[in-house]
């Protein structure tokens, strides 16, 4: 191992953590390995969904219908929480049937084998049609300019009358990050060493980052208290109030927030969740950070000097008065009068303020440890409360199951349009998961032959050779209840080529 000496923000470890995204694409949530269930899941993408049509309501209150409203996510990922933003805010505009100025969601990220997965995506491509979705690739940290892939638009400086909405979870905490100490009054940057293996050319960067060793020294770094830095005031504030403390201050993300806000005449809208503290007694005294390993890297994101930085602006702020535990999710209104967007302010006190996505995964957490002594009818509320998400229903189908004999008519009516709504919203991943056959499987206990079959069929057609003799008994049975009964024979003689001597299919042929 030898150990070199970097600026924090321009260490190694930020070209592995580019290189892990750009070479996983959407691979890179395969078994969880990059968390994305917390930042995309319905539950979130219903808040946010809020958010924006409360934003649109409030452009349309001030006279603004025509000039078209682009949402920018910045670093989509996988992609789910667009696609969840995107179901319920269509939905909401035409349950509302109010009149409101359109608007394009542009999913954005650093990897170009992203945005090809998103285009091609059978989810979305409703939503290309309609022409509400469009995608460019957007290096955060350089890039000024968005080309949207499906319209040709370019959006540069000036070029946008409506505020932009600018979304980005689980992002800043990942990108670059300058690293500061304050120590006596005084500014220092914590230089960070990076003892690494001889062999880096030969390692994945997940490898890599997981062999590396950093160790951290302070150089004082007075520039950071010029009047001429960019940031001074909140750094002259973190120099009155801290002590002995470090603390990872965003540049590069506020730098990538100034370029957006140029697209725009009229400022912009961030909402944003993260691991991320907005208290400064959060980075009182704080270590050096440690890096959280998941193939990438994690850290946590500043939004203290964020919100600061904006309110010196005179933007507004919103992030929730109590404390969170796992996601914090904030807004910033840099806007002309953010006191003029009360139906947006409005949707963060209801959807996030109230009860948030934070407690929503707290209940999640404990639910999943639970799930074993709950009932038909909690399950059927927190299905509810968490969107009819795909995930809590995979999870609980055990308990389902288990449940369905003492189960009344009017909780298998509801289990029947919690699935159907769960499939109308389900967003498949690059690892696969066969949730047709769930569905099928829970619907054919209930006795719900006609649904069974639309799903265990989809199933079938999905799996093609890795099909169990199983599913083709209850499609048989299911065809037989509906009398197609040569149809239901046709299953039964896949299940035989399957299983030659399988008495209860020779049975039902003979019969
Ligand atoms: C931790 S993932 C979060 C994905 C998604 N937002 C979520 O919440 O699940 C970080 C995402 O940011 C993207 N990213 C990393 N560096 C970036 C950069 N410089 N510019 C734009 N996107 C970047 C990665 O490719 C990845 O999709």
């Amino acid at each position: 191992m030898k150990g070199t000496r970097y600026r924090y923000s321009e260490a190694p470890i930020w070209q592995a953590q580019r290189e892990y995204y750009e070479e996983k694409g959407t691979k890179a949530w395969n078994n969880d390995q990059v968390p994305q269930y917390i930042t995309s899941n319905p539950m979130i993408a219903t808040a946010y969904a809020e958010m924006i049509f409360g934003f649109l309501q409030d452009r349309a209150a001030a006279g603004d219908r025509s000039e078209p409203v682009y949402i920018v996510e910045l670093g989509a990922g996988a992609g789910r929480l667009a696609f969840h933003v995107l179901i319920e805010l269509t939905q909401l505009i035409d349950y509302a049937g109010i009149s409101l100025p359109p608007f394009c969601y542009i999913m954005t990220d650093l990897a170009m084998n992203n945005v090809q997965a998103w285009r091609e995506h059978p989810a979305l491509q409703r939503f290309i049609a309609e022409g509400v979705l469009d995608f460019a690739r957007f290096d955060a940290v350089q890039d000024s300019v968005l080309h949207l892939v499906v319209s040709g638009i370019t959006i540069d400086e000036g070029k946008l009358q409506q505020p932009l909405i600018v979304v980005a979870n689980y992002f800043f905490d990942g990108i670059p990050q300058e690293l500061l100490y304050i120590g006596d009054g005084k500014v220092y940057e914590a230089d960070v060493y990076v003892e690494q293996p001889e062999s880096k050319a030969s390692l994945q960067p997940a490898e890599w980052l997981k062999q590396i060793k950093l160790r951290y020294e302070h150089r004082r770094a007075a520039e950071y208290e010029q009047e001429t830095y960019p940031y001074r005031d909140v750094i002259a504030l973190y120099q009155e109030q801290l002590e002995d403390s470090h603390f990872l201050f965003p540049a590069a993300g506020i730098a990538c927030l100034e370029r957006l806000n140029r697209l725009s005449l009229s400022g912009f809208v961030l909402i944003t969740a993260d691991k991320g503290d907005h208290l400064l007694d959060n980075w009182k005294f704080a270590e050096p950070p440690e890096l959280v390993l998941h193939g990438s890297f994690s850290l946590t994101a500043n939004y203290h000097a964020i919100q600061y930085v904006y309110e010196q602006k005179g933007a507004m702020a919103l992030f929730p008065p109590h404390h969170y535990k796992n996601i914090n999710v904030g807004a910033i209104l840099h806007l002309n009068q953010p006191l003029d967007y009360p139906n947006l302010r409005l949707a963060y006190r209801r959807w996030m303020e109230r009860f948030g996505p934070d407690d929503f995964f707290n209940m999640k957490w404990w639910v999943d440890l639970h799930l074993d002594s709950m009932g038909m009818q909690q399950i059927l509320s927190f299905w509810r409360l968490g969107g009819y998400d795909a995930e809590f229903f995979i999870q609980s189908t055990k308990r389902i199951s288990a449940l369905l004999p003492e189960s009344n008519d009017e909780e298998k009516q509801d289990l029947l349009h919690g699935i159907q709504r769960m499939w109308s919203s389900y967003y498949i991943m690059e690892q696969r998961y066969d949730l047709a056959l769930d569905a099928g499987l829970i619907l054919f206990e209930m006795d719900r032959y006609e649904a069974s079959k639309f799903y265990l069929e989809i199933s079938v057609e999905e799996q093609q050779d890795e099909v169990v003799s199983t599913v083709y008994y209850c499609l048989a049975i299911c065809c037989f209840e509906l009398d197609f009964i040569e149809e239901g024979k046709g299953y039964l003689q896949k299940l035989l080529e399957l299983e030659p001597d399988n008495e209860e299919a020779l049975a039902l042929l003979n019969c």
